[in-house]
């Protein structure tokens, strides 16, 4: 027998089974296609699995046609269909024509997402071709049992409605997980039988297979017992999105960024902190996240996509979505920034101020109830509350430019493509249509009147 006590992963396949359907889940989407942290349950296991550094990753998918490989069809991965579900068995037997027959291949599940890549490499270098992860519950109800000889060694697994009364106060169980080496299971599984009382073609029985060659079967436990923790409900998805939640921000926090509440943590993508990053309770990341150090986010915030840095504020309430936004910023409360915005040094951005495609330099302000959107705007410009940038004509986008220095009134219109100079001046209330001039006092307003014996109509 061969001893492959060194981990290879360039030998490695690995195998995904998911097929299922997910009864439970009572849904329309094949139940590997609903999401923890914002990504598909088989997405997480396919990371994993290529970050053990396998060199061919195969997908059984069945249950719900094409949307398994659709949604995976940029990933590199190979796929096989399994129609009908016959069994674990056969579904690796349909995986079997995608792989190399040299090497090792491992079955992973596509419906227990949170498998961690320390336990798997543990899986991989135990010194035995043959490895299983097992663990040892107080309930196994459900669970295929890990049946030991006298020696203490795996003979078999029999699954719990095979087994027999003894069988069945067995506390190992099987969590499906397990490599061997391909060519061999090839082997066995076209010996698989389904005679037993589910009528199926069962992965497990290759473990009796394997003992009768006279091969020794390692196990190994998992890290942490939720690794194994497979999703057959919505109460489950929730239970699994929970802790993996928790180790986000337990991986945070250890880094060294102060979360008001890891419990009220939610993050769906990357987030990367420098020194001392406060965020409050409440907060949603997306995407590809950079804070700086110092910044501090306020309750309640949505930040997707965005690179925040130093010392900047961002206070409760605000959405930022696809923005570069410089140090020493204040965001919010209630501001809206949506993409491609740049924000330069010191600029403030206050409740209820959209920004869209806008560059805004360095200390300029844009404080209460304005849209910009699809605007130039240099530094040390004030936009006085209620100004809009009135940049769609209906059928084209134009742009505002606002030059260094200028002052906008409150509640003015600016209708693009318009350009306001330098140190300009617009008198509150206007309608700019046209380009006004560097300087001066630039205002489009009618005439203040007062009629004297105007009367208020009265009801007889
Ligand atoms: C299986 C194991 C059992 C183990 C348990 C751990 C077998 C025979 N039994 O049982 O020992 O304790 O997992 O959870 O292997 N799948 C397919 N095609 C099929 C059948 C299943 O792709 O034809 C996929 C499912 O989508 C799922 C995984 O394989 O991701 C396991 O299937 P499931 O029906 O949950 O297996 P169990 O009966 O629970
Ligand atoms: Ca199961």
């Amino acid at each position: 027998m061969t001893i492959m006590n060194v981990y290879e992963p360039s030998n490695l396949n690995v195998i995904i089974l998911a097929a299922g359907k997910g009864t439970r889940m009572h849904s329309s989407q094949p139940k590997v296609l609903h999401e923890i942290a914002g990504m598909p349950l088989v997405s997480h296991v396919v990371t994993t699995a290529r970050d053990l550094g396998a060199c061919e990753i195969c997908v059984v998918y069945g249950h719900g046609g094409q949307r398994v490989p659709e949604l995976l069809k940029n990933e590199n991965l190979s796929f096989a269909e399994q129609e009908p579900q016959l069994g674990t068995g056969h579904a690796v037997q349909c995986a079997i024509p995608q792989v190399a027959r040299t090497g090792r291949t491992l079955i992973l599940y596509g419906d227990v997402p949170l498998i961690g890549k320390n336990t798997l490499q543990k899986l991989l270098s135990t010194g035995t071709p043959f490895g299983l992860l097992t663990v040892h519950l107080e309930n196994p109800g459900g669970y295929g049992r890990i049946v030991r000889d006298h020696q203490g060694k795996v003979f078999k697994i029999v699954e719990e409605k095979d087994a027999n009364p003894g069988e069945r106060e067995i506390t190992e169980v099987n969590t499906g997980v397990m490599v061997l080496p391909t060519e061999k299971l090839a082997n066995w599984l076209g010996r698989l039988e389904n005679h037993n009382s589910q009528g199926e073609y069962y992965l497990t029985d290759v473990v009796a297979m394997a003992v009768s060659e006279g091969m020794d079967i390692s196990t190994v436990h998992p890290e942490h017992e939720w690794e194994v923790l497979g999703v057959n409900n919505r109460v489950q998805l929730a239970e699994l999105e929970r802790i993996h939640q928790s180790r986000r921000a337990a991986e945070l926090m250890q880094s060294g960024v102060t979360l008001a509440d890891p419990d009220r943590f939610d993050l769906r993508g990357s987030l990367h902190c420098g020194k001392d990053v406060f965020i409050d309770v409440n907060c949603l990341f997306e995407g590809e996240v950079h804070l700086g150090d110092e910044v501090r986010i306020g309750a309640n915030c949505v930040i997707r996509n965005a690179v925040i840095d130093r010392n900047t504020i961002v206070e409760p309430f605000s959405h930022i979505d696809g923005a570069k936004i410089a140090s020493s910023c204040k965001i919010g409360p209630y501001a809206r920034i949506r993409p491609s915005t740049i924000l330069g040094e010191n600029a403030h951005v206050g409740n209820f101020v959209e920004i869209k495609n806008a560059e805004i330099g360095t200390g300029s302000k844009a404080n209460h109830l304005s849209y910009i959107g699809d605007a130039t705007i240099g530094s040390g410009v004030n936009i006085g509350a209620g100004t809009i940038t009135c940049n769609y004509d209906g059928a084209k986008k134009h742009r505002t430019v606002i030059e260094d220095g200028a002052f906008i009134g409150s509640d003015t219109q600016l209708v693009a493509p318009v350009t306001i100079g330098r140190n300009a001046t617009i008198g509150a209330g206007s309608t700019i249509t046209r380009n006004a001039p560097e300087g001066g006092l630039t205002l489009s307003r009618s005439k203040q009147v007062h009629i004297e014996y105007w009367k208020r109509p009265r009801k007889d």
